[in-house]
């Protein structure tokens, strides 16, 4: 069977409904994604009932922070047994293999595997002139080609990009690296915050090798068949 490259973030602050979403679609997704929101509100706990649905899961709360307490946090997520989660590449090299580091040890000390360590490059929500306004120069590209450079040379197996940057990321990277993007509407364009999207299977010609949609999933008034739909989409 192909592998499901959908993850479905779930964006919503109420655990129980998190919790309902995950047990609806864990059959039909490749995994959920919780981010700041969720763990914020709902802990750790959260998780660790999330993954007894069976669900794969993607903890989005890109760590940055000094090396030492990165792999600390790392360390804590792999204890969660979490499949993928992220890091700002813009941290640093010696962050990242620190992280890295941390998710292969802790998962070998736990007979696990490892989890994906994604790096996060430029915030898609960031221009030029928000780049100038912390002393960063160059522009958008230039800064996530640099930063994607830097995190296969820390170790790094994957980064979250926009589908846009996709073909462009992909020849910095090895051809096993996991490129991971949002921004992505079934039906072309909608009318929310998201401003350059592509489609499902857009995405994967480009390249990508997990496509993370939120609110066409979750806020669909059926969203184990929304994410059917999307999976069906693909073949
Ligand atoms: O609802 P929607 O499909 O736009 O959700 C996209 C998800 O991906 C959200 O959780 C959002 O925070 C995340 N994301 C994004 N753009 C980025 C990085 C993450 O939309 N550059």
């Amino acid at each position: 069977m192909k592998r499901n490259p959908i993850i479905v973030a779930l964006d919503v602050s109420e655990p129980s409904k998190a919790l309902d979403l995950a047990t609806e679609l864990a059959s039909v997704v490749g995994a959920v994604k919780i981010g700041s929101e969720l763990f914020t509100s709902g802990g750790p706990e959260i998780v660790r009932r999330i993954r007894a649905t069976g669900a794969s899961v993607f903890l989005d709360l890109k760590f940055h922070d000094i090396p030492n307490t990165v792999a600390k946090s790392v360390a804590a997520a792999v204890q969660l047994d979490v499949q993928m989660l992220t890091i700002h590449t813009c941290g640093g090299g010696e962050m990242m293999r620190a992280a890295e580091e941390s998710a292969q040890k802790t998962a070998a000390t736990l007979g696990r595997r490892p989890p994906l360590v994604l790096g996060v490059t430029v915030l898609t929500s960031m221009d030029a002139s928000n780049l100038q306004e912390i002393g960063l120069v160059q522009d958008v590209g230039t800064q996530v080609e640099r930063l994607a450079r830097l995190a296969v040379q820390s170790g790094l197996r994957g980064l979250v990009c926009s589908p846009h940057e996709v073909s462009i990321l992909r020849k910095h990277v090895p051809d096993d690296f996991a490129l991971v993007t949002p921004g992505i509407r079934p039906s072309g364009p909608a009318g929310d915050d998201q401003k350059r999207t592509m489609t499902p299977k857009e995405a994967m010609a480009a390249g990508s090798t997990w496509l993370v949609i939120g609110r066409p999933i979750y806020a669909a008034s059926t969203p184990k068949t929304a994410a059917a739909q999307i999976v069906q989409s693909l073949s």
